[in-house]
């Protein structure tokens, strides 16, 4: 700036060596911009060494180098010499330009400077030192760390970083070397930019946009470009309400632009929906990039998978179950909900969810399946708005297992269960095999077994009969099999002609037979007349489904469920002594390991069917353990314990009460003659007489229930004190001694109370149960441990035939002195006949076991009687109030009797009284009359003496209901 002051040394000195430069200064400071100029002169002519005619540097011939405006590259040494002497010194001045606006004058014109370079050139980094210390030595720095690839310095220029790429944008130091310092000047900033760079448009998220009707929408659009010039807008539909804003970004060293255009809807209407296009433009270029909007009236939720809905894995094996779900909004809540059908229940998981955007997706993983993960799998979703469920249905292959294979006389019957339905092949080997090998010959390929039952897609129960005729001795198989496995069973078996298919042999028949057939079917009709006559083996208990009046509906027992828990092994059971055997089958003492629990060792009383027995006895068999486990316990009834049901015959096993049946428990005590606290004379006398011999022969009575005389007091307190010799185990000295020490106690009206209030609630609980038990009487009853009184059905291992308590009627043996007369006359039976039945069996408990109307016989006088509202005298035993409770019970009108429970009250109300006395001192029950302890008074023919005590014929007397 303006014209610098040349200092011009007016003397030149003569002979000098060497040009002179002017001003003779060794370093020249000029500020940058102001213009400089050098005169060199001496004895010759002068050159400034290396310097080049130019614009900005000008030199003329009489020795001017003038310098219009100083910049930093012109920093740096000035020589002068003389023309073509070059043995001669040349001259040297420095001039250094400095920065006004660089306070320590070490850079030159760093300051300002921005170096932006395309992407492929070099970079300069103007790192001027004015210092003439500098020694040359410069290092740049990126980030505070030296750069040494691509680098290069030169001195009038600086660094240069050759074929930058984009990466090199950033901060520069130059630190340099001067006077043996380093100094390190402030930051440059490097861009570099990309001409290649196209118009960019950018819309983040999705390409598709759902909103629901109220919900705002938001969208951002990014327009980018190397220069500046350019433009962008949103296009919508029309009927949008929508604004945008823009916004320029700061892209830092990129040295590209962009603009943010934002578009806004604070609430979205349905006019809203549409196509939204972000336009870039650009000189000739127009880039666009377009979002939809969707505005939903209602959110939705679809629900669909690629599997099949209907799974089958084999045991053990792992499934995934997977869904999709469509929806906005998302889904909040979702679960799997597995039905199980075996055993039944019910889960809830909620799966393993993915989110997307509008489609997620939810796996369930079943791992190791087994048979309880099948059955119906539900996927259910909600999303607020709406809610959707899917159904799966899994399978577990369950190999089939025979649980039953039964010989039905003429007919096997094969039972098995298994997923999926097994068919059944039967096979036949020598009568010595026995065990389904491999060489038996086929007899019937069954694959349309009958369905017993099934639970859809989890387990069916079908079965396959096969038709014998027996002769010779075989092992008959049956031999199971479906896709998961094979299960097989064998039965030995009399059989010589095994008739598989019904259809192909009656076939067969008729082909051969035809003109016969009439003959044969009457033999089949006569046959089956015959097999209708003959008694059958029937389950009493009977359920009440539904009553009108005296109408009732009674449970089909065969539909009943039959639980496999109450499955017990067979080979668990030692079987001991025969309980009591009849005309359908028997029952057995056994011992049972492992029943309940693991490790116990248990008395049971096993029921089971003749070896003979019919299918309807089986089934009928099958029907009393389904309604014993229907009933459940009470401690008054003998308790179902269990059940072997597969692989043999039917075997109920129950409670085992080591005490036998009431009656005969009752008779034999009636022997001891105990009945403490009764001390009426007459009471005595009328005793003495039943039962003097008993004692006294030691020996069962035969009960004269005629011509009694009353006996001497004396003989009663004689026989006391017989049994009062009798030693009583102490308690507990003898765990084993449990059934010996009840039976020597004797027993008295508290005992028969007892049992009379047991029985009473074990029908309680019957009839709460709507269980109708049509037997009830002392025989049916059995006294378990502590003197428990519980009731049973004896029925099947009675001898009915035999015993003449049960009279022929109809096709049935009935035990018509239990039976109400609506039960006699009309066969109905209700709880109220149950009730009559019961004041029967008081009778027999307070007489001590005796046969209700002692000495009469069923016939048409006795039903008249019956009919007419006559009933027996009070037993020997019978306090008063208990009679009533009999007399109560055989009112004629069923509806008039008292109801199990009331009579539980009554009897509990005696008990009590007598606990109140310590029941020792006990009034005897008041007679009418000294001598006649008959009680059956009513009856002509009731006092024949010496009659024993089952009068009843079993021939002149058959009635038919
Ligand atoms: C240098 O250039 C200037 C102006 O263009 C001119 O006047 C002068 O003569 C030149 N000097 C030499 C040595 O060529
Ligand atoms: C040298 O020549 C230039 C241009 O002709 C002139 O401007 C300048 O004054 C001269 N200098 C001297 C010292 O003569
Ligand atoms: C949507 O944009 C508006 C205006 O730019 C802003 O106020 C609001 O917070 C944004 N909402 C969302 C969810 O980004
Ligand atoms: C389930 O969703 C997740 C997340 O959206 C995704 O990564 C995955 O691929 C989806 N699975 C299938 C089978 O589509």
């Amino acid at each position: 700036m303006g014209p610098i002051l040349v200092l011009i040394a007016a003397a030149i000195w003569q002979g000098s060596a060497s040009p002179t430069i002017y001003p003779n200064l060794d370093i020249l400071r000029v500020k940058k911009g102001d213009s400089v100029t050098l005169l060199c002169s001496g004895k010759f002519p002068v050159e400034w060494i290396g310097i080049q005619n130019g614009s900005t540097l000008m030199v003329y011939d009489n020795g001017t180098l003038y310098m219009p405006k100083a910049s930093c590259n012109q920093m740096g040494n000035y020589q002068c010499a003389y023309i073509n002497k070059p043995e001669e010194e040349i001259r040297t001045l420095y001039v250094a330009v400095t920065d006004p606006t660089d306070p320590d004058l070490v850079w030159c014109g760093l300051s300002d400077v921005y170096p932006s370079v395309e992407k492929g050139r070099d970079a300069l980094i103007p790192c001027l030192i004015a210092d003439p210390g500098f020694t040359g030595n410069m290092i740049l720095l990126k980030d505070s760390s030296p750069v040494h690839s691509r680098v290069s310095f030169s001195p009038k220029e600086g660094m240069w970083i050759h074929k930058v790429e984009l990466s090199d944008k950033g901060f520069y130091e130059c630190k340099a070397q001067v006077q043996g310092k380093w100094v390190i000047s402030h930051r440059i900033i490097l861009s570099v930019y990309d001409n290649d760079q196209p118009l960019t448009v950018t819309i983040g998220g999705l390409a598709n946009h759902l909103r629901l009707q109220g919900e705002p929408f938001n969208i951002s659009c990014r327009v980018q470009y190397h220069s500046h010039e350019y433009n962008g807008k949103w296009i919508y539909p029309l009927t949008a309400n929508a604004s945008w804003n823009i916004m320029d970004l700061d892209t830092g060293l990129s040295q590209s632009y962009a603009t943010d255009y934002s578009l806004f809807i604070p609430a979205v209407q349905l006019q809203d929906s549409g196509i939204y296009t972000c336009l870039g433009e650009a000189a000739q270029l127009h880039v666009n990039v377009s979002v939809t909007l969707q505005v939903l009236e209602k959110g939705y939720l679809h629900l669909s998978t690629l599997q099949n809905r209907i799974q089958e894995t084999n045991m053990h094996q792992n499934l995934n179950l997977q869904v999709f779900i469509d929806a906005y909004p998302r889904p909040s809540t979702y679960r799997w909900i597995h039905h199980q059908d075996f055993p039944s229940g019910k889960s809830t998981v909620s799966g393993d969810m993915s989110f997307g955007n509008h489609r997620h997706n939810n796996t369930l993983r079943l791992n190791w399946m087994e048979e309880k993960d099948s059955g119906e799998y539900i996927f259910f979703a909600d999303n607020g708005e709406a809610n959707a469920s899917i159904h799966f249905h899994v399978s577990v292959k369950i190999k089939p297992k025979i649980t039953m294979l039964t010989n039905l006389s003429s007919r096997l019957q094969c039972e098995v269960t298994g997923y999926p339905p097994p068919h059944i092949q039967w096979y036949k080997f020598p009568s010595h095999v026995d065990r389904c090998g491999q060489y038996g010959a086929l007899i019937l390929n069954d694959s349309h077994l009958e369905i017993m039952s099934k639970i859809p897609f989890v387990r069916v129960s079908l079965k396959s009969v096969l038709k014998v005729e027996t002769e010779d001795s075989e092992t008959i198989c049956c031999f199971a099999v479906n896709s998961a496995g094979n299960d097989s069973s064998f039965i030995k078996f009399s059989v010589d002609k095994i008739i598989g298919n019904e259809n192909e042999n009656s076939k067969l028949l008729y082909a051969g037979f035809g003109g016969t057939m009439g003959f044969l079917l009457l033999c089949i009709i006569f046959l089956v007349y015959k097999y209708k006559q003959k008694p059958k083996y029937q389950v009493h208990w009977k359920i009440i489904e539904a009553c009108e009046g005296n109408n009732y509906i009674f449970i089909d027992p065969t539909q009943l469920p039959y639980n496999e828990k109450w499955e017990f092994p067979r080979n668990n059971l030692q079987f001991g002594k025969i309980l009591g055997a009849g005309a359908f089958g028997k029952v057995i003492e056994a011992t049972a390991f492992g029943l309940g629990k693991e490790d116990s060792v248990l008395k049971v009383a096993v029921k089971m069917l003749k070896s003979t027995a019919h299918t309807d006895e089986q089934e009928a068999l099958m029907s009393e353990l389904k309604i014993m486990s229907h009933l459940g316990h009470h401690e008054n009834i003998v308790n179902l314990l269990g059940a072997c049901t597969h692989g043999g015959p039917v075997l109920v096993i129950t409670e085992y009460c080591p005490f036998g049946d009431l009656l005969n428990f009752l008779r034999e005590k009636a022997e001891h003659l105990i009945i403490e606290g009764l001390t009426l004379e007459c009471t005595l006398d009328s005793m003495m007489a039943d039962y003097k011999n008993i004692y006294l022969g030691k020996k069962y009575v035969q009960r004269s229930d005629s011509g009694l005389g009353c006996q001497s007091v004396d003989s009663y307190l004689e026989m006391k004190s017989i049994i009062a010799s009798v030693p009583m185990p102490s308690q507990g000295t003898n765990l084993v001694s449990t059934e010996g020490k009840e039976d020597l106690r004797s027993l008295d009206l508290f005992d028969l109370l007892q049992f009379s209030n047991q029985v009473a609630q074990g029908m309680t609980f019957l009839a709460s149960k709507n269980c109708i038990h049509r037997d009830l009487a002392a025989r049916n009853v059995l006294v378990a441990d502590g003197l428990v009184a519980k009731i049973c059905d004896f029925g099947l291992a009675r001898d009915i035939v035999n015993d003449s308590n049960y009279v022929v009627k109809g096709n049935a043996r009935l035990p018509v002195k239990w039976m109400a007369p609506e039960s006699i006359f009309e066969c109905v039976y209700t709880v109220q006949s149950d009730v009559w039945s019961y004041g029967i069996l008081l009778w027999e408990i307070f007489s001590l076991g005796r046969s209700p109307y002692p000495g009469v016989k069923v016939n048409n006088k006795f039903y008249n009687l019956v009919k007419e509202g006559y009933h027996m005298g009070k037993p020997d035993f019978a306090p008063d109030d208990m009679y009533n409770i009999m007399t109560a019970c055989w009112k004629l009108e069923p509806t008039q009797r008292p109801t199990f429970s009331e009579i539980c009250t009554l009897i509990q109300k005696q008990l009590d009284a007598i606990k109140e006395q310590d029941y020792k001192n006990l009034s005897c029950p008041r007679e009418e009359e000294d001598s006649g302890c008959e009680p059956a008074s009513y009856f002509d023919e009731s006092c024949e003496s010496g009659e024993v005590e089952q009068p009843l014929l079993n021939s002149n007397n058959y009635q038919f209901c």
